[in-house]
């Protein structure tokens, strides 16, 4: 294996790590309603209760404040989880949830949204039981942040995040640039990584990391029930210490008509080992892609530089807008990029149609990508220096929140200094 352009002390978290700051693991299956009084904070809400992290609760919002909320819980029991915003001043506050707490069922946590700001009354409410207190006017994802925090275990593994490639058309580069994203992810910012390969039939990923496991996604998916942490162990190919790969079959043995809850599951089960899975989508538009696709934490979409490429991405890309409203877009990668004698829409051109400026370009350059997919390498092993490797730096630090430093010198003394120590043992 080649040196590495950069070394692991190269890279430190970035100083504010926006992309950990807003991530909130998917929360379980609780209920959670909630009892607006104003029309913005009901707004707010009512994207909440549409965000993908919200997907398995059971969402309802409702008006009418406190009066409606005492009124619907004299006759139905309490939810896991009530939101409830009151417009009143502290003392009528206080009494409000006073006579809450005599219809509220034990197991159920509150959160308060109120228009007063002041830390004696937040201290007071969450003394007499109140999970959180937010001052209106809230955000949707700070409401979101809040929930996440009540629901996170802190004996539990941290969740990792899905980092899921598509390709705005066949063939354009979207595996290429998720494998070698992934090698990025994994020995340069030294962060445990899986890619999962979901192309069943035609993916490519153990080829391009020259492995040839005996099982496969195909293992899990067909006995989902079976799934946990042992048996992922077995089903994973280990390609760098810090890389594993769940393959695909890559063969035509069976059609891979499966339900779609089967892939939900594996990812669940591969995002509770990793902090980071890599999720290599195949270019298809069926119930079970959309859904993974809407539910992963981040998007990368890639596209070559033409008009099919530029429609199917610019669809993709306000769906995904649209349907994630308190999320960052997707990030739209250009790949192949100057093919001798083909007539290309410029990036820039590209960006402005869809509102958005590429996240990185990526030049066509066949002999490098075509030598490194026949030998089962990453471009980083083959050509440390290549210029593809700096997109993939610049996409895997987008996706990780991290900065690269100054590289330190003294990295260049450790394998003598480590021949030294072992000849002092
Ligand atoms: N920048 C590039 N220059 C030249 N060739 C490239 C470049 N990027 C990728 N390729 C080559 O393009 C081919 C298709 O790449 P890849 O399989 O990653 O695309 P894909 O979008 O995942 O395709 P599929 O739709 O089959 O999943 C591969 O042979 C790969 O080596
Ligand atoms: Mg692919």
């Amino acid at each position: 294996m080649s040196e590495l352009a950069y070394k692991v002390e190269d890279i430190e978290p970035a100083e504010k790590d926006e992309a950990a700051e807003t991530f909130v693991a998917p929360l379980p299956r609780i209920s959670i309603q909630a009892f607006c009084a104003t029309g913005d904070v009901a707004n707010e809400l009512q994207t909440m209760a549409e965000d993908r992290r919200l997907s398995r609760a059971h969402v309802s919002v409702q008006t009418g404040g406190f009066d409606a909320a005492i009124k619907h819980y004299q006759s139905a029991p309490t939810p896991n989880l009530l939101l409830l915003e009151l417009i009143n001043g502290p003392e009528a506050m206080v009494e409000e949830l006073t006579r809450l707490a005599e219809v509220c069922d034990s197991g159920t946590k509150v959160v308060v949204i109120g228009h007063v700001n002041d830390v004696v009354l937040y201290r007071d409410l969450i003394g007499r039981g109140v999970s959180e207190y937010l001052v209106a006017p809230v955000m949707t994802m700070q409401v979101i942040q809040a929930i996440g925090g009540l629901y996170a275990d802190p004996e539990a593994e941290p969740v990792g995040r899905v980092l899921a490639f598509v390709g705005a058309k066949g063939g354009v580069g979207s595996s290429t640039i998720a494998h070698n994203t992934a090698w990025v992810i994994a020995n340069a910012f030294a962060t445990d990584a899986i890619i999962a390969d979901f192309d069943l039939p035609f993916g490519t990923a153990a080829l391009d990391f020259n492995q040839d496991p005996a099982m496969s996604v195909a293992d899990a998916v067909y006995a989902p029930e079976r799934l946990d942490d042992v048996l992922l162990d077995r089903l994973l190919a280990k390609c760098t210490d810090n890389l594993s790969l769940f393959a695909a079959p890559g063969n035509l043995n069976r059609e891979y008509d499966l339900d779609p809850k089967a892939y939900d599951r594996i990812l669940d089960i591969v995002r509770a080992g990793v902090p980071a899975v890599i999720l290599d989508l195949p270019h298809q538009w069926t119930g079970w892609v959309k859904n993974i696709l809407m539910s992963a934490d981040e998007i990368v979409i890639t596209a070559e530089p033409d008009l099919a490429n530029l429609r199917n991405a610019k669809n993709l890309f306000e769906l995904v807008k649209q349907g994630r409203p308190s999320d960052k877009p997707p990030r739209v990668v250009l790949n192949k990029v100057g093919v001798p004698k083909r007539p290309e829409i410029s990036p820039k051109d590209f960006g402005e149609a869809l509102h958005t400026s590429a996240a990185a370009v990526i030049g066509f350059d066949p002999q490098l990508f075509g030598s490194a997919a026949n030998n089962g390498q990453m471009i980083q092993e083959m050509a440390a220096n290549a210029k593809p490797n700096e997109a993939f730096m610049e996409i895997a630090k987008m996706l990780t929140g991290r900065v690269e430093v100054h590289r330190k010198r003294a990295s260049l003394l450790a394998p003598l200094m480590g021949k030294l120590n072992l000849k002092k043992s």
